[in-house]
């Protein structure tokens, strides 16, 4: 049974199915391979302690390890991160406390809990068929709202130690991985604050419908890095060598991803790879991700010539994004930026 706080998934799911129905395509607008079950696997585990080490080679052993799993999966985990298990149950319960208010006013247009309009999303407003649909809700929070002005509520004020504590961590790793590229720079400092970033609370409610229905669609982030939170329930899923494979959840660890902007920023060095969330019949799920975004203003020029993407400024990336996302019902991504250079390479790999 949905609950008020629920959003209308199952009137979603038959409209998105009655449409599919009457039109020729391909699988009835089914995703086969969500049939298929995935290998789970543990990502590379980094221990962040290494850094603090006073011996060099260590600490530029740990830098190589986060390097190399940047390059090759676009993803792994961080032990020893430094931020408290307190917080996160503190989120986590904060977390519970926002989605469980009515639907109704969790939509509602008016500033909810002092989060922009528009913040709160869920499904997938542009769905044209099933495999579109997102079987979850979340809160996109820009943390501009959140930063200064805490105290109001202890949602916000939770989240706003979180962000403190996690953007250190997020500088940390891109200042880490632009160094592996041979860059000691300010950009990220300069460019990356943390009002620039979002957060974004998930939830994923129990999906008893059999069957061809994601948590989340399959998608690469639009930022630098992503660091996530995930409880113990399990879903994510993500590609590497082609196969889809599910992340066997760890709870000491974090999970970090490349996003979009690294992988155009380190000229295709770093991967950012495409991950979904798988639904679960009976358990709800609960995430939490940081994006390391720049300003709007903040262009993307990579470091290494010749350039396979154009150079772009997040303003213009994030517009195109959202144009896809409106016509075509999911985002192209950087494939639209790619220059004569990078459409060559691409067909030879
Ligand atoms: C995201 C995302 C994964 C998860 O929010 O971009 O990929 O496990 N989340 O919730
Ligand atoms: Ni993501």
């Amino acid at each position: 049974m949905d609950s008020v706080s629920d959003p209308p998934f199952h009137e979603a799911y038959k409209i998105l199915f009655d449409k599919t129905r009457n039109t020729i395509q391909e699988n009835n607008g089914f995703d086969t391979d969500l049939l298929v079950a995935a290998e789970e696997c543990e990502l590379p585990v980094i221990d962040l302690s290494c850094l603090e080490n006073s011996d060099e080679t260590v600490r530029e052993e740990c830098k190589s390890h986060i390097a190399r799993a940047s390059q090759e999966w676009g993803f792994f985990q961080v032990v020893n991160h430094g931020i408290s298990s307190h917080i996160f149950s503190r989120l986590r319960c904060e977390q519970e406390k926002v989605f469980r208010q009515p639907f109704e006013k969790k939509t509602k247009e008016d500033k909810f809990l002092n989060f922009s309009a528009g913040s709160y999303r869920w499904g997938a407003p542009t769905a044209t068929c099933i495999r579109q649909l997102s079987w979850s809700e979340a809160f996109h929070i820009p943390l501009t709202d959140i930063l200064g002005s805490s105290g109001s509520n202890s949602l916000s004020w939770t989240i706003e130690q979180y962000a403190t504590t996690v953007s250190r961590l997020a500088q940390t790793l891109a200042d880490i991985l632009a160094e592996k590229m041979g860059h000691r720079s300010s950009f990220f400092k300069e460019n990356c604050l943390p009002n620039t970033c979002y957060l974004r609370l998930n939830r994923y409610p129990p999906c008893p419908t059999a069957f061809g229905i994601h948590g989340l669609m399959p998608h690469t982030d639009s930022d630098f890095l992503t660091i996530l939170y995930q409880d113990q329930v399990g879903g994510l899923q993500l590609v590497k060598d082609r196969k889809w494979i599910a992340v066997k959840p760890n709870p000491d660890a974090l999970i970090i991803n490349i996003g979009d902007l690294f992988q155009a920023w380190s000229n295709g060095v770093y991967k950012s790879v495409e991950h979904r969330v798988m639904t679960n019949p009976k358990l709800e799920r609960f995430s939490m991700a940081y994006f390391l975004c720049p300003s709007n203003d903040t262009v993307i020029e990579s470091c290494r010539e010749p350039s396979i993407y154009r150079k772009f400024s997040f303003r213009e990336y994030r517009k195109q994004v959202g144009d896809d996302v409106q016509k075509l019902g999911s985002k192209i991504g950087l494939p639209r930026f790619l220059t004569h250079e990078g459409s060559s390479n691409i067909g030879s790999t």
